[in-house]
């Protein structure tokens, strides 16, 4: 590749940290070489709604189209060498939707527990839930119950479903385990916190992803994202395939991640006259 070229997916990059990609932006980007791999991906699986209303469908139909995009995805991250995978299902706030789309939701929840967890811990596929089990419907809370003991050993991948789950609480729930515990003020370090969060043992996320084109985090791993690399796209979630999943791991792979820190950049690269059109051209 010619500098010209790494430049031009430079400048290209750096533009796209301030929002979605344009399409020549996403051209870039799929021009470019993959680089590093994160090992743990985040997901926001945002616009199931939108995805189904667009269709002229009910909303349900855009989530159980997101479930099977969640099916692709766990089935794709380990071939792409991702390790870890957490996905925000069903936040605290969701609560307030109407009674008939969360009861819709918790049924699909059960469900997809059901249909998909022999496959997952056949291949070794391990399970772990975020968020307050108890307000959940009783056979949804079994479910995920069952789920999270059955796949304890496995260590192939790993699927972290936040469902009822909400940071603030996370951190509330931390912070009352702690005191709890009686550890004193003095020997709460970051540590101690971190391993009272719903997430303990789990690294922090390297990368995460938010569909359908918002740029917040809604309550999602506020503690544990405080450094990841975040990365958007306008694709609603059902649409969320193979290709925009390597887009984004392509996109990961060309940030520099600096945890506050100065790290050293690249000299300019000098620019010569090109004699003919009497325009600087990059020396290569
Ligand atoms: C947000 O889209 C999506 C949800 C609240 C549900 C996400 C759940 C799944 C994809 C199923 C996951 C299944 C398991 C078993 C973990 P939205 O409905 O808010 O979309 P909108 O913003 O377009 O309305």
């Amino acid at each position: 590749m010619t500098r010209g070229k790494l430049r031009q997916i430079f400048d290209l990059l750096v533009k796209s940290s301030r929002g979605a990609p344009s399409r020549e932006e996403q051209q870039a980007t799929d021009n470019a070489p993959r680089g590093q791999t994160p090992e743990h991906v985040a997901l926001i699986m945002d616009g199931n709604g939108r995805w189904a209303t667009r269709r002229h469908l009910p909303r349900s139909a855009g989530h159980r189209a997101g479930v099977e995009a969640l099916r692709r995805i766990v089935e794709i991250a380990p071939i792409e060498h991702v390790k870890m995978l957490t996905v925000y299902a069903f936040s605290t706030e969701n609560w307030g939707r109407p009674a008939d789309e969360v009861n819709g939701l918790m049924d699909l929840f059960w469900d997809a527990f059901r249909t998909y967890l022999e496959r997952l811990d056949h291949e070794g596929v391990r399970i772990r839930h975020f968020g307050r089990l108890d307000q959940l419907r009783p056979d949804v809370r079994e479910g995920i119950q069952n789920a999270v003991e059955r796949t304890r050993q496995n260590d192939h991948f790993q699927l972290n479903v936040c469902l009822n789950y909400g940071s603030r609480g996370e951190i509330t729930d931390a912070v009352r385990e702690i005191v709890a515990l009686g550890i004193a003020p003095e020997d709460i370090t970051e540590a101690t916190i971190s391993q009272h969060l719903y997430s303990r043992d789990v690294p922090d996320p390297d990368l995460v992803i938010r569909t359908a084109g918002e740029m917040r985090l809604s309550n999602f791993l506020l503690w544990q994202s405080a450094y990841s690399e975040y990365y958007a796209t306008p694709t609603l979630f059902p649409d969320f395939d193979h290709e925009e999943f390597v887009r984004a791991l392509t996109a990961y792979g060309q940030r520099q991640r600096r945890f506050g820190k100065v790290v050293q950049e690249p000299p300019p690269i000098p620019a010569a006259i090109d004699a003919d059109q009497s325009t600087p051209v990059p020396t290569c």
